[in-house]
């Protein structure tokens, strides 16, 4: 029908996902296939598991996301795959599965950054929108404030210089007893709970830094913990998951304000399985509308994982003749 049709394949982590997109925006197909349940065993995604189940799942999650999207393979232009940062051995399936595809049908390949992914998922929820904006990736692996120039360049000017948000969440939900997935976890508890019961120390690092530090908040909980044992008092899980969501919404929010006002950026974007935390979603739209400052915010379906941001991704690189040769590797440790 005259439309240019791209294919995203992700598999970094722990969901096979293949999204289609039209024109780069409309999506057609979006299908996630979810291992949660079976690393929820191990209270922990296991690398072996999860990349001998992206095997198991790709070719079924291909053939359900062609039907969904009511095309054949034939009708694919272009194909987009995250080659890293991950899991190797699962990266290592969608990378495979995307030259098999590009060699097959003969059509390019494109080799996609996770995070640029993440971000990209912005463009399909809100057509209008362009670069540049203020970008904040929060997820299971980075917490990053960044400077998108364009669809393709972008600055980080801030990260984590110990654990990740999503990182944060989910130790601090193991050490509550809540378990795995944290994040979800934690955020349902909070809300019945007092965010200021608990003061959990709120570290800003050096004046000025957009980089972030939440490994402590893990033992802050311990300690927590620890004397309210000894003084024979109950914990209260939900002030717990309140008070401590409340230090990492409020810094994050707080840093990603001001690189935006310090850049002239009147406009921040979301992105990452954190960014579907409600308390971020709710405090940075408040604290934004203060300073004029306008909020995009995907759907949670396009905050986590899926194919749909890697295919929008995929299709902004190609405008820029940035293609990928049958060599294409895995990188696990691929930068921002
Ligand atoms: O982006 P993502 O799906 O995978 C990575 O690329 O890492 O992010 C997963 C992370 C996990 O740490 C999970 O606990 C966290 O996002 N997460 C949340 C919420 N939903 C997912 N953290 C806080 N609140 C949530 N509602
Ligand atoms: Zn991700």
């Amino acid at each position: 029908n005259g439309k240019h049709i791209t294919l995203g394949i992700e598999s970094s982590c722990d969901e096979t996902a293949i999204g289609i997109v039209a024109d780069g925006r409309e999506v057609l197909a979006n299908v996630i296939s979810s291992q949660i349940d079976i690393h929820t065993a191990f209270g922990g995604v296991v690398p072996e598991i999860a990349s001998r189940r992206h095997l198991e799942n790709i070719n079924g999650v291909l053939s359900q996301a062609l039907e969904e999207a009511q095309i054949t393979i034939n009708e694919v232009d272009l194909v987009g795959v995250t080659y890293g940062p991950g899991l190797v051995g699962a990266l290592l399936v969608g990378v495979a599965a995307a030259k098999a595809i590009s060699f097959a049908k003969d059509i390019p390949l494109v080799a996609v950054n996770h995070m640029h992914g993440h971000i990209a998922a912005n463009y399909v929820e809100y057509p209008e929108l362009e670069p540049p904006f203020m970008g904040l990736v929060v997820s299971g692996g980075h917490t990053n404030i960044v400077f998108v120039k364009d669809y393709n360049q972008c600055e980080t000017l801030g990260e984590t210089r110990d654990d990740a948000a999503g990182e944060a969440f989910d130790k601090v939900a193991r050490v509550i007893g809540l378990g795995y997935p944290g994040g979800p976890k934690v955020d349902r508890a909070a809300k019945e709970g007092d965010p200021h019961a608990i003061e959990f120390k709120r570290v800003y690092l050096e004046p000025g830094s957009y980089d972030f530090s939440f490994s402590g908040l893990k033992t802050a909980a311990l300690n927590h913990i620890n004397s309210c044992r000894q003084a024979g008092k109950e914990i209260n899980v939900a002030d717990m998951a309140a008070s401590f969501q409340e230090a990492v919404v409020e810094v994050i929010v707080n840093k990603a304000i001001s690189a935006a006002r310090e850049f002239g950026q009147n406009r921040i974007v979301m992105a990452g399985g954190v960014a579907s935390n409600s308390r971020l979603r709710e405090m940075i739209r408040e604290e934004g509308e203060k300073y004029g400052i306008q909020v995009m915010q995907p759907r949670p379906l396009y905050c986590t994982d899926n194919g749909v941001m890697i295919a929008c991704s995929a299709y902004y690189k190609m405008k820029k003749g940035e293609f990928a040769g049958p060599d294409l590797d895995a990188i696990p440790g691929l930068e921002f």
